[in-house]
C-alpha cells in the first residue's frame, strides 16, 4: 500500500530515491520522506506528495551514498508530517520505513512505554522500530540479530528498510506480506516495492520472499531467513522497459493503459493461443489440468475489478466446462470459515498480486488442501508465489489506480483456461472450440476498433458529466461488465453509480428512473438481447435517459435509445473484453471533464496491501 525505495553505492542516494518515489506514488501518496546517511543521519519528511517534499528540500544538505525513501498510504495515524516515514528510533541512531501493518503494535507499544519509551507518532511503524532498538540494546546484539528477534514476535505484514548510523553503508531489509525487489548493480544495490525505481540502472533483480532478511551493502547482498540461515539469492532478468512505466505521450496513465489493450491482450495470447495448430499452451495450468477437470467446484477469489473478471469467468467456465463455479470476495471468504475440500480449485485473480485479503484468503485455502492457481499481472508478486500454478496476464505495469488493461487481460487468460479445460474434458465439440479460438484471436483488433469511438464518447462524457447518479445494466456475460462500468465511473468521477442485472430493474431500481437518471445498458447481440431491449423500453417509458452499448448494425435498438455506442459484434463469451472498453473511456472522460486526477483518485491506492 505504500512505495519504498533504497539505494547504497557510489552515487548520491537522494536523486535515485526521489525519482524512484515518483514512480511508486501510485502505491500511496498521502505523505513522503527520505533518510540519508553519510556518517550523520538526515531525515526529511512531510505530508503531501513527492513533488512537495522535493520543493521543501531545496537548499538542504542532501549528501549521502546510502538512503531510503517512502511514499505512504496511512493505516495507523492520519496523514501528517509526524506520521510520515522514515521514523527515527528514540536514540536517533536508527531510521526505518515500512509498508504494511503491525497487528500487535498496541501491546508492544504499551510494553515500551512501561520501559520509558516515548513516541512522536501514532504509527505502528515507530513502535516496531523502537521494539527493534530495545532488543538491540537489551541483548547487546547486532541490529541484524535484533531485527530477526523482533520480527519473530510481531504479527502482521511488513517490508522494512533500516538505516543505522553505526553501519553507514548498509541497509537492512526484511519482508512478510508486502513486496520487496532488490536491484543488483555494479558495486551498488537498489531496493523498491517494485522494479520501477531501478529499471534505468539494472535489469537484474532478486524478489525477496516472506520471512527473509537482506543485509545490503554497495558490493554485497546477503539474504537470510529468520533462522539466520543464508539463502542464495535467485537473480532474475527483467523484461519490462522504462517506457512501459512512463505515460508514453498520453495525458494520463489510465488513458495510456486503455489504449494499450489491443497490444496487452495480444501479448496475453501470444505463445499460448495457436489458431493454426488449434491448441492452447499454458504450462502453469497444464500441470494442474487433471485436477481442474476433476474438480467438483472452482472458486474464484478476488477484489474489485478482479472480482468482476471472476464473475465473467463464472459464466464462461460453467458454460464451457460444466464445472460449478463460485465467485467470492476475498475479504468475505477469508473470515467466513468457508468449507474447503482438498481438491477444490481456487483461482486467485489479482493485478498487483499483493492484495492483502486475496493473499490471506488463498493462504488459508492452501493450508486446507485446495489447489491455488493465480491469474496475476505482477511477476514475482506474493499471490503469484503463493499459488501452486497459474498464468501471468502479461499486461505490463498498470499505473493508473483504476484497473483497465489488467481486467481485459484477466478475461483473456481465464477464457483460455476454460477453453483448454473444456476441450480436454470434451464438454465442447471441436467446431465450437475452433470457433472460440478464432473469436479470441480477433479480440485485439475488435478492441482497437472500439477505441476509435473515443471522440464520440468524450462528447457523451460532456453531456452527462453533471449527473448525480448513474445506473448500469446488463444480462448474462454483460452483467459483470455493467458492474465494472459502474465501478470505473465511481472511482474516477466520484459520481454514484450502481450496476445491476437488467432483469432486476423490476425489483426496486426502476423506482430510481426519471428524466435525470442516465442508464447505461450493455446490450450487445447475445442470447439475452431481446430481453434487454424490453428493459430499455421500460426505462424509456419512465423518461429515463438510455446510453446503450450495442453491436454494430443494431439500428432497431439504436432507434429507441438517447445515445448509442456501437462496438464490433463478437461471440458472447469474448464480448466483455470489447464492451467494457467504451465504459472505461466514458468513466475516464467524465473524470477529466470534472478535472479530477484520474490516475490518483481521492482515497484510493493502486494496491491494497493492508486489510
Ligand atoms: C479497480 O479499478 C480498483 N483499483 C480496485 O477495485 C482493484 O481492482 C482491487 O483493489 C483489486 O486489486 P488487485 O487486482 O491488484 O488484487
Ligand atoms: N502501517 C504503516 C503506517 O500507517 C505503514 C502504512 C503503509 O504501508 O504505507 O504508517
Amino acid at each position: 500500500m505504500c512505495g519504498i525505495v533504497g539505494y547504497t553505492g557510489p552515487k548520491e542516494a537522494y536523486p535515485v530515491i526521489i525519482k524512484g518515489l515518483k514512480r511508486l506514488e501510485y502505491r500511496g501518496y498521502d505523505s513522503t520522506g527520505v533518510a540519508l546517511l553519510d556518517g550523520s543521519l538526515k531525515v526529511y519528511k512531510k505530508k503531501g506528495r513527492v513533488a512537495e517534499l522535493e520543493d521543501a528540500l531545496v537548499g538542504k544538505d542532501l549528501h549521502g551514498h546510502t538512503g531510503i525513501g517512502h511514499t505512504r498510504w496511512a493505516t495507523h495515524g492520519e496523514p501528517s508530517d509526524v506520521n510520515a516515514h522514515p521514523h527515527q528510533s528514540s536514540s536517533g541512531k536508527l531510521a526505518m520505513i515500512h509498508n504494511g501493518i503491525i497487528e500487535n503494535y498496541v501491546q508492544l507499544k504499551q510494553d515500551l512505554i512501561n520501559k520509558g519509551y516515548r513516541f512522536k507518532s501514532e504509527t505502528d511503524t515507530e513502535v516496531l522500530l523502537n521494539f527493534i532498538e530495545e532488543i538491540k540494546n537489551n541483548n547487546h546484539c547486532s541490529l541484524e540479530e535484533a531485527v530477526r528477534v523482533a520480527l519473530k514476535r510481531v504479527t502482521g505484514a511488513y517490508v522494512i528498510l533500516l538505516l543505522n548510523t553505526e553501519e553507514p553503508d548498509t541497509i537492512i531489509a526484511a519482508r512478510k506480506g508486502s513486496p520487496l525487489v532488490i536491484g543488483i548493480g555494479k558495486n551498488e544495490h537498489f531496493l523498491g516495492s517494485d522494479a520501477s525505481p531501478m529499471l534505468e540502472y539494472t535489469k537484474e533483480v532478486v524478489y525477496v520472499n516472506d520471512y527473509e532478511l537482506a543485509i545490503v551493502k554497495p558490493d554485497e547482498l546477503i539474504l537470510k531467513n529468520l533462522g539466520n540461515e543464508k539463502i542464495t539469492p535467485y537473480v532474475q532478468k527483467l523484461d519490462i522497459e522504462l517506457a512501459a512505466i512512463e505515460k508514453g505521450g498520453y495525458d494520463h496513465f489510465m488513458l495510456k493503459e486503455i489504449f494499450e489493450q489491443p497490444q496487452t491482450i495480444f501479448d496475453c495470447l501470444r505463445g499460448r493461443l495457436d489458431t493454426i495448430g488449434e491448441t492452447i499452451t499454458m504450462s502453469g495450468i497444464q500441470q494442474y489440468a487433471d485436477q481442474i477437470m476433476k474438480a467438483n467446484r472452482i472458486v474464484m477469489i478476488a477484489c474489485g475489478t478482479s472480482w468482476h473478471a471472476g464473475l465473467v469467468a463464472e459464466y464462461i467456465f460453467e458454460e464451457l466446462c460444466r464445472i460449478n463455479v463460485e465467485v467470492e470476495y476475498a475479504s468475505e471468504f477469508r473470515y467466513r470459515n468457508p468449507v474447503i475440500h482438498p481438491g477444490d480449485v481456487i483461482i486467485a485473480i489479482s493485478q498487483s498480486g499483493e492484495t492483502a485479503d486475496t493473499l490471506v484468503a488463498i493462504e488459508n485455502a492452501k493450508a486446507q488442501g485446495a489447489i491455488i492457481l493465480g491469474v496475476v499481472n505482477v511477476v514475482g508478486s506474493s499471490i503469484a508465489r503463493t499459488s501452486h500454478g497459474g498464468a501471468y496476464t502479461h499486461a505490463g505495469p498498470e499505473i493508473g489506480v483504476a484497473s483497465t488493461k489488467a481486467f481485459t487481460a484477466q478475461l483473456a487468460v481465464l477464457t483460455m483456461i476454460a477453453l483448454k479445460i473444456a476441450h480436454n474434458k470434451g464438454t465442447i465439440d471441436q467446431e465450437r472450440y475452433v470457433h472460440l479460438l478464432n473469436e479470441l484471436s480477433e479480440v485485439p483488433s475488435k478492441v482497437a476498433t472500439a477505441l476509435k469511438l473515443k471522440d464520440q464518447i468524450r462528447i457523451l462524457a460532456e453531456k452527462y458529466k453533471d449527473a448525480r447518479d448513474f445506473l448500469y445494466l446488463g444480462r448474462g456475460y454483460n452483467f459483470p461488465v455493467a458492474l465494472e462500468g459502474a465501478l470505473k465511473l465511481k472511482e474516477i468521477s466520484y459520481i454514484h453509480a450502481e450496476g445491476y442485472p437488467a432483469a432486476e430493474m423490476k425489483h426496486g431500481p426502476i423506482a430510481l428512473v426519471d428524466k435525470d437518471l442516465p442508464v447505461v445498458v450493455v446490450a450487445t447481440k447475445d442470447a439475452y438481447h431481446h430481453k434487454v431491449v424490453s428493459n430499455i423500453q421500460e426505462i424509456k417509458a419512465r423518461k429515463g435517459k438510455v446510453i446503450a452499448v450495442i453491436s454494430e448494425g443494431d439500428s432497431a435498438t439504436a432507434a429507441m435509445c438517447d445515445d448509442v455506442i456501437m462496438v464490433p459484434e463478437a461471440d458472447e463469451i469474448v464480448a466483455p473484453m470489447i464492451s467494457v472498453v467504451p465504459l472505461q473511456l466514458l468513466a475516464y472522460y467524465i473524470g477529466v471533464a470534472k478535472d479530477y486526477d484520474v490516475d490518483k483518485p481521492r482515497n484510493l491506492a493502486k494496491s491494497v496491501t493492508v486489510e
